[in-house]
């Protein structure tokens, strides 16, 4: 599975590319907003930082509803550096852009993803990657892990070569639970990456190894 860092801010993408373990790089304009990147200028530097910072895809947002803004949008975007993919919203124009950008060869990403028909669609229309929101169905009390594993079955079943990117997820164990169930990938936080670290065994085995080498000098 592949590992992509869901964050604009660059001290945590130069982290996550110094362990070794970073596939890529999604954004979105919340996340950019957060970073207090704020107008168009601004954000195109920005994907031209971080794509200088990591090897992988970079996915980059447009904000236009319509065809021909996210055409426009997109085609800037893409031109910026190889690593760009174009991030597109799973509505009807977003579909008609993503049909257009995978016949040019163009990379895409159909995010804001809640259900198995929305998954076909963006399959349908050639899309490189689609992100299935988890942790925003958890939040509504549904199980976000489900729509991975419907959708990988989907998949499955016809060969598509989308590329289903776990999106929204919070916690390690939603990581754990992606490459469980067969995600391609999965974007999430540093601290949910951390936490794969984590295990109380690990910590106490060390101490112990570590205070017998101490006797035996
Ligand atoms: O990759 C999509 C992601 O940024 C959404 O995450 O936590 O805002 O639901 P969240």
């Amino acid at each position: 599975m592949k590992f992509f860092i869901d964050t604009a801010n660059l001290e945590q993408i130069k982290e996550a590319q110094a362990l070794g373990i970073l596939d890529g790089v999604t954004t979105n304009p919340s996340l950019m907003a957060k970073e207090g990147i704020t107008g168009e200028t601004n954000i195109i530097n920005h994907y031209k930082e971080i794509c200088e910072l990591v090897d992988g895809d970079v996915s980059a947002e447009v904000i236009s509803t319509d065809f021909d803004g996210m055409v426009r949008e997109g085609e800037a975007l893409a031109a910026l550096n190889p690593q760009i993919v174009v991030k597109l919203p799973m509505i009807k124009d977003g579909v008609k852009a993503c049909k257009y950008f995978s016949s040019k060869g163009i990379k895409t990403n159909v995010t804001l993803v809640f259900s198995v028909g929305q998954a076909l669609l963006a399959a349908k229309a050639g899309a490189t990657y689609v992100s299935p929101f988890l942790g925003r169905l958890d939040d509504i009390s549904t199980d976000g892990m489900n729509l991975i594993s419907e959708i990988r079955l989907v998949f499955d079943n016809y060969k598509f070569k989308t590329q289903i990117l776990a999106a929204s997820v919070r916690n390690t164990m939603h990581i754990v639970n992606c490459a469980k169930l067969g995600s391609d990938v999965m974007t999430g936080p540093l601290s949910a990456i951390e936490g794969l670290l984590k295990h109380p065994l690990t910590d106490s085995g060390l101490a112990t190894f570590l205070a017998d080498y101490q006797k035996g000098n």
